[in-house]
């Protein structure tokens, strides 16, 4: 089960942030008890805190409904985990190792990366491989590149961990688990005109700003904004494709999107927000829950687990209006919106001349 984007704060006892955690815990336990899952990855952007102490006790607050449920978890970093918590890479990954419940090898590189393999129970041999791979927080060179991308020093290991298995035990299913998305997601959609804003479409940012965006016949879910991939393309896709193991890779940061797509031979995929602290789109938040099967290798099924599904509309966050109207919309409600108020200013001052006309014959 993916979590994405849990955003989480300290303690803070303001009602809405207390109504924030409730309601995301609310998401946790119900996604939980209705898919049983064997793993909960944290897709980053996890949480923050002035100490170590506070960061801890954050994550503890985050990750209770997994203790409580005997479901253990892991996590990938997200950009905004280190600036949140404002300690270097290993001393988070410290306060990490020490929650309960966590999977987490010793065998993690200088950048944060590791590797968890899911074993076949008979043979102990691995039958599915996740690489959790960090992707750092925002570019040293901003000027081509607002978000960070994945190190060559990185994506060295990734090949060299998936040829150390493969030479063991021949290509292993390898799904890889990133918070920052890939550039190749914009292989899942094509350029638009921008009127398309008005049927599903969205405007690009960053380095697309400008452009206009829809997704790819036989991609699947919701695409409300243009992936926030780096402008830099290290060819990491280029690696995963080379390994011949990573079949998937699926990524957090963009809050509203969780569509999936196949580019190249390789399953694509986003997860949204599960959280209420962060913009969203109303009662959309979910889960991502993946399913794999030993039978069928190279094979997953995926779907999200949404609050409204899971909890129709009884959210403590958002107010019932504002839930239902974020939920219809988001993206597409801002261009409608755009569109009206264009057509308010053409159309106001005409009619307010108008009205002072007849307004001044009646005097008259
Ligand atoms: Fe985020
Ligand atoms: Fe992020």
């Amino acid at each position: 089960m993916l979590v994405g984007d849990p955003h989480c704060r300290p303690e803070d006892d303001t009602k809405h942030e207390q109504d924030v955690i409730k309601d995301y815990l609310s998401l946790q336990y119900a996604a939980l008890e209705a898919a049983e899952p064997d793993l909960v990855v944290l897709m980053g952007d996890n949480a923050g805190g002035n100490t170590p102490e506070e960061v801890r006790e954050t994550l503890l607050r985050i990750t209770q409904p997994y203790v409580q449920t005997d479901t253990p978890f892991t996590f990938i970093l997200g950009n905004h985990d280190l600036q949140y918590a404002g300690m270097d890479l290993k001393t988070l990954y410290r306060i990490y190792a020490s929650l309960p419940g966590i999977i987490m090898p010793e065998d993690i590189t200088d950048f944060g990366d590791f590797r968890l393999s899911v074993r076949d129970p008979e043979t102990g041999d691995p039958a599915l491989e996740l690489l959790c791979v960090y992707s750092g927080s925002n570019a040293e060179a901003r000027d081509y590149s607002v978000y960070d991308y994945v190190q060559p020093e990185q994506l060295r290991w990734i090949k060299a961990t998936t040829e150390e298995t493969t030479r063991r035990c021949g290509h292993v299913p390898t799904v890889v688990f990133q918070h920052i998305p890939v550039p190749e997601e914009y292989a899942l959609l094509k350029e638009s005109a921008p009127f398309v804003m008005l049927g599903g479409g969205v405007a690009g940012q960053n380095e697309t700003r400008g452009k206009f965006f829809t997704k790819r016949k036989g991609v699947e879910g919701y695409f409300g904004e243009a992936p926030c991939s780096p402008g830099y393309n290290s060819k990491e896709f280029e690696v995963f494709k080379e390994t011949g193991s990573v079949f998937a890779a699926f990524f957090g940061h963009d809050h509203l999107n969780d569509f999936v797509g196949m580019h190249d031979g390789i399953i694509l995929g986003q997860c949204k927000t599960a959280s209420f602290n962060v913009y969203g789109d109303g009662l959309r938040q979910g889960v991502r829950i993946l399913d794999f099967r030993q039978d069928a290798p190279f094979v997953l099924d995926t779907h999200m687990l949404r609050y409204r599904d899971l909890l129709g509309k009884k959210c403590r966050s958002l107010s019932g209006s504002i839930a239902v109207l974020h939920d219809k919309t988001s993206m597409k409600l801002h261009a409608f919106g755009r569109v009206g108020i264009a057509a308010a200013v053409i159309a106001l001052p005409p009619a307010i001349i108008r009205a002072a006309k007849q307004y001044r014959n009646k005097r008259k």
